[in-house]
């Protein structure tokens, strides 16, 4: 795993350029992201093109040895085009244009963004796309971050009825597909479909769940505008995208096959605080992120391509309800873990804090003043384990446990979710955290993907089953385990003829008759002890339930090697229930501490204390890294 940093050399003086490249590489770095939010620098008026500071800042990184990752500059369309076209400007749901003064402001569907953003792209990938020092283009930065993926724009009108005509070739089958006769809702062409905006009360989900689809396939698209431009002027170089955290609103398989590298932004203390956690669980994780936040992330994006994490927390953030500091430690432990699923490059945001605008509260490698902050001492540290593992086989381990994440299912549950507490991505979580807690690997896939090999495949939000999902599934020799709601809708949002689970009725003969969301203050317990939260199905059909829930409703109905299970579960039952299913399906197991986690690669097992206290490790072990004191944000690395 390489070390890198984000570097922004035109925020700084060019005279410190050079003692900044010198103390990069003197502290094990070897990749500098720059350049992604440069453009009223690049060109500052119209076809007015400044890119000699930019060699300059190649060439001092470059006479380092540093290799460089260049970002288009598309994420930040400057003021002089927004005056030029103010209808670049994304258009919120309220049919209000986003304003200028922060970044992201444009719309993916604007005829006329697409054409600049082709022209830019085009400039600076001829400028600089045989520069020595650039190994790898980034597109843009993080779609979607700050709700950019969808846009309510006149052109974003005129794409989605061009694409919903591509889609359902008539309107009578686009009428049938979303149940237009309910309240008289029947187009009768397809430019007079509106954007789902401004109803008086809910919208057709299908509707919502068609322009969600649209609204992805914009971003694959204008990711793959770049990408093309970026292979034909610059051959031989990677592309990658930053990918961010907790975020579904696009389809990211779509987009990433345009990508070498899918990359994403690590923020771990930042996520817990801004994304609905549990407080429980807010308040045990507050200065390590959860134990299985980091680890989620690094299994689904290396499901769609090289992994690297290209913004990495430092310290405290600026953009979190509260940014407290890391505990120590965490910032070697959070790097040790990317390598351990799978990373080539752990790069940390930022190499020096900036000490006006929007960010000035988020440090960096070094203070506003360039004496170096506390992650460095880390950083020092993880370079030589990183020398002490370099000599070990770490090729990627195929694990035995694969999960299915479904983005548009994600989608589908977020469009109606029949519960307010039912938290789509959350759930999905729980789940991993239960497959990780028992001390099993796990590899998330795609929706279709090859499942032979595998012991266990999980379904944890696949709404709908594709032909694909259902091919593998059925010559698929392990076991299968269906969570709740997969197979209960169609690809076109309605409930599937046959009722739900819909095709999965071929692996396990069971029918959903009644569904019911259950309010937090209201569980229902299983006469062995299992505890049904949020979510619970009644099932008829010819198989009998394991157990019952104490008003009679079934638990748990398994056949042959497919387990359906009818409920959400509480933290501890979804444990007990997820350890048996490992143990049936011959998964190693080994029950792992609250905080601990372990991790198999090549030759290598690492083991990461998130929790409170040290922890003993196996004594026999002989250890590369640590020792078999596992210490509070500590990480222990022996050989298989
Ligand atoms: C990311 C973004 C960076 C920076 C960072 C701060 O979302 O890509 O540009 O804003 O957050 O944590």
């Amino acid at each position: 795993m390489k070390l890198g940093v984000c570097y922004y050399p035109e925020h700084w003086p060019e005279s410190v350029w050079a003692d900044d490249a010198r103390r990069m590489r003197e502290l094990g770095i070897s990749v500098v992201r720059v350049g992604e939010f440069a453009w009223s620098r690049l060109e500052p008026a119209r076809d007015n093109f400044s890119f000699d500071w930019l060699k300059r800042a190649l060439d001092v990184l470059h006479a380092e040895g540093l290799e460089v990752v260049l970002g288009t500059p598309t994420a930040t369309p400057p003021k002089w085009l927004i005056d030029e076209h103010p209808s670049i400007l994304a258009i919120d749901e309220n049919s209000n244009p986003r304003g200028f003064g922060s970044r992201r402001h444009y719309c993916f569907s604007s005829v006329i963004y697409r054409q600049e953003c082709q022209r830019i792209v085009e400039k600076v990938v001829c400028e600089f796309g045989q520069h020595p020092a650039v190994t790898t283009w980034q597109t843009d930065n993080e779609y979607g971050c700050h709700s950019t993926i969808v846009s309510y724009s006149a052109d974003a009108l005129t794409a989605f009825q061009a694409w919903c005509e591509r889609r359902y070739k008539t309107i009578d089958k686009l009428n049938v597909d979303w149940g237009n006769v309910f309240w008289s809702m029947e187009y009768t062409d397809f430019n007079q479909i509106p954007l789902p905006m401004l109803a008086v009360t809910e919208l057709n989900p299908a509707h919502r769940l068609a322009f969600w689809r649209f609204s992805s396939d914009q971003v694959a698209s204008f990711n793959k505008l770049q990408a093309d431009i970026i292979r034909q002027h610059s051959p031989d170089r990677d592309v990658m995208h930053n990918f961010m955290g907790n975020f579904t609103e696009f389809d990211h398989y779509d987009t990433s096959k345009e990508l070498d590298i899918a990359a994403w932004d690590n923020y771990p203390l930042g996520f817990l605080d801004r994304d609905g956690i549990d407080l429980e669980d807010q308040k045990k994780w507050f200065r390590t992120g959860h134990p299985d936040s980091s680890a989620f992330h690094h299994d689904l994006y290396r499901g769609m391509g090289r992994l690297w994490i290209i913004e990495q927390q430092p310290g405290p953030v600026n953009w979190a309800p509260h940014n407290p500091a890391p505990l120590p430690g965490m910032v070697r432990l959070w790097a040790i873990e990317a390598m351990a699923h799978d990373a080539e490059l752990m790069s940390w945001f930022r190499w020096r804090q900036m000490p006006a605008a929007q960010e000035q509260m988020h440090t960096g490698l070094l203070l506003p003043d360039g004496t170096e902050d506390e992650a460095v001492a880390e950083i020092r540290q993880l370079s030589e384990d990183l020398k002490k593992l370099a000599a070990f086989d770490t090729s990627s381990t195929k694990s035995e446990v694969a999960l299915v994440f479904d983005y548009s299912g994600d989608q589908m549950l977020r469009i109606q979710p029949q519960g307010q507490n039912f938290a789509p991505l959350e759930w999905v979580q729980n789940i991993y955290t239960s497959v990780r807690r028992s001390g099993a690997d796990i590899d998330i896939v795609q929706p279709g993907d090859a499942l032979a090999g595998y012991k266990l495949v999980i379904l944890a939000n696949s709404l709908s089953i594709s032909e694909p999902l259902l091919a593998e599934l059925t010559s698929f020799e392990g076991h299968v385990l269906v969570g709740p709601r997969c197979g209960s809708k169609t690809d076109e949002y309605s409930i599937p003829p046959e009722m739900p689970p819909a095709s999965l009725q071929t692996l396990i003969p069971v029918k959903v008759s009644r569904v019911e969301s259950l309010p937090d203050f209201c569980n229902v317990a299983t006469a062995d002890g299992f505890n049904a939260i949020r979510w619970r199905e009644k099932i008829t059909g010819s198989v009998e339930p394991v157990s019952t829930f104490t008003d009679g409703w079934g638990f748990y109905y398994c056949h042959d090697r497919c387990h359906y299970l009818n409920a959400c579960l509480d933290d501890v039952s979804l444990l007990k229930f997820m350890q048996a299913r490992l143990q049936q399906s011959g998964v190693a197991t080994c029950a792992c501490k609250e905080g601990v986690r372990i991790r198999r690669r090549g030759e290598l097992i690492f083991a990461f204390n998130y929790g409170p206290n040290a922890v003993e490790l196996d004594p026999s072990k002989s250890y590369l890294v640590g020792n078999a004191t596992l210490g509070v944000a500590g990480v222990s690395v022996w050989h298989e």
